[in-house]
């Protein structure tokens, strides 16, 4: 407990799964967090940090555009008075075929993937600066390495995340900001879910393809939130540009 106490935290995404399960295991951790979706689902995540005990801000907006992400720092600003911690997990992951996409797809996802953290990096740094440093985690996918066929634009929003990693990881060390990339592996989500739903899969489906995995089951938010809270907490301070990958091992076996 209180691996990153006096920290406070911005997780986009925050309202469901890997987002959610961050923003609650840092904040269960000691940090402040400011809860950031564009759905209404954040609130149940920042009242449950509340009902534990933690300190907890709601704001609901969508990442892909500038005029929100500089809002969420100000926000955050206001309620905290710093920001140490910056976790991009907001994303989708519509399938598309080379065939099927188009500029619009490509735009949404971009924005959305991309753009977002991209803006909120850029607001979210000189906060940082004024701080003494601090970490950002992307949340990327096994697809921004190897690509996939029926993810094309998915595929290349999170390869241009981690080229966005590197980049910041390089630029801003020197001010002790840490820029690090998570691969959280097949992990049941509600966004997965219902992915999986509309080709007729369920939860037990989902979770019985987990059995051929390396480990055995498919991925939880929680492993992937721990690996954030790792990157968050000053027990890494020497990874930085890093790739950490909560996959049970699947890229490689
Ligand atoms: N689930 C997986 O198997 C998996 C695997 C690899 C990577 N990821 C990545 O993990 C991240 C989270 O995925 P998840 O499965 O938890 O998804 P999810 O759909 O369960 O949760 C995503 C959350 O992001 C929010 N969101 C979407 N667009 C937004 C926007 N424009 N502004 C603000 N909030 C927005 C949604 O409202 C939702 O609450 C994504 O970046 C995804 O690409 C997921």
């Amino acid at each position: 407990m209180g691996r990153v106490v006096g920290k406070v935290a911005l997780v986009t995404g925050a309202g469901s799964g890997i987002g959610r399960a961050c923003a609650l295991t840092l904040a269960r951790e000691g940090a402040q967090v400011l809860v950031l979706d564009c759905a209404p689902t954040g609130a149940a995540t920042s009242a449950a940090i509340t009902a534990a005990g933690g300190q907890a801000q709601l704001f609901q907006g969508d990442i892909g555009e500038e005029a929100v992400c500089t809002e969420a720092v100000a926000e955050t600003m206001r309620a905290f008075g710093r920001l140490d911690i910056l976790v991009n997990c907001a994303g989708i992951y519509p399938r598309y075929s080379l065939a099927d996409t188009t500029t619009d797809v490509l735009d949404r996802l971009f924005q959305i993937n991309f753009y977002g953290p991209l803006f909120l990096a850029k607001h979210a740094i000189p906060a940082m600066q004024r701080g003494g440093g601090g970490s950002i985690i992307n949340i990327g996918s096994i697809h921004g390495l190897c690509g996939s066929g029926d993810l094309v634009a998915y595929a290349a929003t999170k390869g241009a995340l981690l080229t966005l990693t590197r980049t910041l990881a390089r630029t801003y060390a020197r001010d002790q900001i840490r820029v690090n990339y998570v691969i959280p592996g097949w992990v049941l989500t509600e966004g997965e879910l219902a992915t999986q739903a509309q080709e007729g899969h369920d939860e037990a489906w989902l979770r019985q393809q987990g059995t051929a995995l390396p480990t055995g089951r498919i991925q939880l938010p929680q492993d992937a939130a721990n690996a954030v809270l790792f990157l968050a907490s000053d027990e890494s301070s020497q990874l930085n540009a890093a790739i950490i990958n909560t996959d049970g091992g699947r890229t490689w076996f």
